[in-house]
């Protein structure tokens, strides 16, 4: 009785507030529920036969067991009325759990008019959500690196796709997965009523760093999002300070240091409002905003964020040699070692610590004004 009391105990406080664990069983979502729907009808349906067909099997073989019949039973050749039955009951119950699929793919399937529309990249190993209908006032449409702000109580219809191999999008929270396939596009929707933060994964086994492949989905009521999206349009990177370790840091971002073969950031990365407009890598509009290092590989969950010591080493090794923090990460090292490009092995670019620092500054720097956080409230 403790133990259950304890076990129940630990789900409801799991239930509240804090992230939630990976669970196809989430009920706040309409996707699981209306799944939840038909494993139920087809689980009973198949209770009812397997005792139907057990009860007939064993009435049978007791009824004319050898020694309670002596004599030689009666003999049939061919009962056409029971072989009707045999083909037409299976072909009814099997029509109806068809209709019933049919039914929820109906109903699961993305609507053209759904409000809010998110366009989603897969690439090893990381993700990318864009948001289409929102241009930005500096150019360009609102897009967040491995993490996802949806709002709640709505369809929020996703556009799948992948930059190179198949990935798989998966975050079973707010409903179902879908593969992500290159040069396709796959529709689905994906809802919940409750805001929180849920565990996103890469459910297709797509190379070395496949688990490394996380992301968060962060569900804000709709003010919230709203407010987050008019901030995410409006917005465009501070400019830096003149003489700031992040304008020295914003510096190498753009230019790389060509003496030392360091390439410049914005070569692979998008910063809306800068001239940075690379698609090779993650989103970085709002990295100082974001939790998440390396598509997940690494949280900065506490209070201080990035400002915290371990999660500034952790950024200044991110950095400095990318692939020993998660292996198969494709970005260039910036210690002078090899790193994979276009599946060769090439001799990195040198940048100091000090310079490695000022360009963790400069990302740092990187926020959505404070009300516009959509990590407020999540701890
Ligand atoms: Cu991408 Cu597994």
């Amino acid at each position: 009785g403790t133990a259950l009391a304890a076990v129940l105990g630990v789900t409801l406080l799991s239930g509240c507030g804090s992230q939630q664990l990976l669970s196809i069983g989430d009920l706040s979502s309409g996707y699981n529920r209306e799944v939840l729907f038909m494993s139920i009808f087809a689980i009973a349906l198949s209770i009812i036969i397997f005792v139907g067909v057990s009860y007939a099997l064993f009435f049978t073989v007791n009824k004319f067991r050898e020694d309670k019949n002596t004599a030689e039973p009666a003999q049939f050749h061919g009962n056409n009325r029971l072989e009707i039955i045999l083909v037409v009951v299976p072909v009814i119950i099997v029509m109806f759990l068809a209709i019933l699929t049919v039914r929820s793919m109906a109903i699961l399937n993305p609507v053209a008019d759904t409000s809010t529309k998110i366009d989603v990249l897969g690439r090893q190993f990381w993700w990318n959500f864009s948001y289409p209908e929102t241009k930005a006032d500096a150019g360009g449409t609102v897009a967040n690196g491995n993490e996802m702000i949806m709002p709640t109580k709505q369809d929020v219809a996703l556009t799948i796709t992948s930059g190179d191999v198949i990935h798989g999008f998966w975050a079973p929270n707010v409903g179902g997965q879908r593969a992500a396939m290159p040069a396709t596009l796959k529709t689905w929707n994906v809802d919940t009523d409750r805001a929180g933060v849920y565990q996103g994964n890469c459910s297709q086994l797509c190379g070395g760093s496949h688990a490394n492949m996380r992301y968060k989905v962060i569900a804000l009521d709709q003010e919230r999002y709203n407010t987050f999206l008019a901030a995410a349009k409006a917005y465009r990177a501070p400019e830096p300070a003149a003489d700031s370790p992040e304008a020295r840091g914003y510096e190498t971002f753009m230019k790389g240091k060509s003496e030392t073969g360091a390439l410049a950031c914005a070569a692979c990365h998008r910063v809306q409002g800068t001239t940075a407009a690379g698609a090779a890598g993650p989103d970085l509009s709002f990295f100082g905003t974001r939790r998440t290092l390396g598509a997940g590989k690494w949280e900065a969950m506490t209070p201080e964020h990035w400002e915290a010591p371990d999660a500034k080493a952790e950024l200044h090794a991110w950095i400095k040699h990318s692939p020993l923090v998660k292996p198969g990460s494709l970005m260039p090292t910036y210690d002078g070692s090899e790193y994979l490009a276009a599946g060769k092995k090439v001799k990195g670019g040198v940048l100091t610590d000090a310079e490695i620092d000022d360009v963790a500054a400069y990302l740092r720097s990187l926020k959505l004004p404070e009300e516009a956080n959509y990590w407020n409230d999540t701890p």
